[in-house]
Order: structure tokens, then sequence, then C-alpha cells
């Protein structure tokens, strides 16, 4: 196991101390969440009694291949906890997520719960977000014109013109669990979430981005030296 792994099924051990019985839990994706997940399925195995929902077609997989119970958002919300990681985080507890590709469903979750926990290795925590690009989910219709909008808006606001990829798996585009395309664009130095957040969201053929601002109600970071539990200056709005 690396470092890494080992820092992540941290991070995944601290946020299970949040967890009481009978709880609503949104299940979070990628690698640090599967590291929860797998902890929160042997708890279950145990005998805790928690009814959760997942953010991807594979987290709920390996939720139901644990014995975890799950049922759509649509009859939980709103959620007790939802638990997730994320590819950067920054002092306010701005993320970027969607590195798996899954950050439209993990915002409705995370904006579906009384509580919002990122779970972390070092690696993730940034000085100012903006160094792993920024995935924006986009509707296959035309979506070169979507591209040539987010162009325009990232222009508008002072980031020039921006690389930006359409994520690939293999030879083919990579489809979201939502059957839609991912830009991956790299701003640069974001220098305000906020301000980035609400222009994103403005553009047509955008499903969602990869930006949560405003949202995390606190960050577990696992460091080899320690865990920090860092929460934002600000409260987050729900
Ligand atoms: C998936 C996500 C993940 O939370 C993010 O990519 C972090 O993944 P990992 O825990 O594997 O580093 O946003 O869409």
């Amino acid at each position: 196991m690396s470092d890494a792994d080992t820092l992540k099924i941290a991070a995944a051990g601290r946020a299970l101390e949040l967890v009481m019985p009978g709880m609503k839990l949104g299940l979070g994706s990628g690698s640090t969440s599967a590291a929860f997940v797998e902890l929160l399925g042997e708890r279950v195995r145990g005998g805790l009694k928690v009814i959760c929902t997942a953010t991807s077609e594979a987290i709920h997989e390996q939720a139901r291949g644990l014995g975890i119970a799950l049922a759509p958002l649509e009859e939980l919300a709103p959620l007790d906890l939802a638990v997730d990681g994320a590819d950067e985080a920054d002092a306010d507890l701005n993320l970027i997520k969607g590195g798996g590709g899954a950050h439209t469903r993990e915002k409705i979750v995370a904006a579906s719960a009384k509580k919002f926990v990122v779970i972390a290795d070092g690696s993730k925590w940034v000085d100012r977000l903006g160094r792993f690009p920024l995935p924006v989910e986009a509707v296959p219709f035309a979506h070169q014109t979507t591209r040539a909008r987010l162009q325009a808006a990232a222009t508008a606001l002072g980031y020039g013109k921006i690389p930006m990829t359409m994520r690939m798996k293999g030879a083919a585009p990579f489809v979201t669990d939502n059957g839609n395309l991912i830009y991956d664009c790299r701003f640069g130095a974001i220098t305000d979430c906020a301000k980035l957040a609400a222009a994103l969201s403005q553009v047509t053929g955008v499903v969602e981005h990869g930006l949560f601002v405003g949202m995390a109600n606190r960050l577990i970071l696992a460091r080899v030296g320690g865990i920090e539990v860092i929460e934002p200056r600000t409260p987050p709005r729900h």
C-alpha cells in the first residue's frame, strides 16, 4: 500500500467517527471515498444501521457489494452527512472536484446534506485552487459550441486563452454517469473562486463544473505528521 493510500484510509477513518446509528449518508466518489465506504461496510457488518445514497455507479456498486443499505437521494434528502474526497482544497474549503468525473452528482448530494465533510490526503491542500484542471461537464449536443462559450467566459474574466481538453477514456470520449462529456479546463491560479463558479454556471451547455464554493463544513486532511481538521473561515450556506 502506498503512503497516499495509508493517508486516505486515515482520513476516512476519522470521518467514520462522525457516523451515528440511523443516519442518512451521502457517499462520495474516488479512491478516498472508496476507502470510507470500505470502512463503513465493516461497521455495517458489525451491526451499524445507516442508509446511504451514492454519487456514482461505481460507489453504488461497491456499497451494495458490502451490504450497505442504499436508496435514491430523493427518498433520503435531507441527508445527515455527506462524505467525499477532493482534487484540491484551499483554506476557505473551496474545492476542485471531478477528477473521477462524478462532480455533478457529488454536488447535488453535498447540497442535499446538513453536513458536507471532505476527506483528503495532504497532497490535495493548495494555497490557491487551479493547479488541477477544472472539470466541466457538458451535454454532448454541439459541445464544441459549449467549449467556445467556456473560452469566452474565461477570456471575459481575464484568464486569457485557457488549455481545454475533452476527457478521453482510451480512444473514445469519457462519458459521465449522466451521459455527458467532460472538458478539463486549465485556468491556472483561480483568483476569485465564487466569481468563476458563477460565470461557469451561466454557460449554456454546461451541466455542472467542479468548483465547490462555500459548501464544505469540514476538511479532514491526513498528512504524514497527523490528521488536521479544518473548518471554513466563513460558515457554509447550507
Ligand atoms: C470524483 C471526485 C473525487 O472526490 C476526487 O477526484 C478525489 O479522488 P481521490 O480520492 O481518488 O483522490 O471528485 O469526481
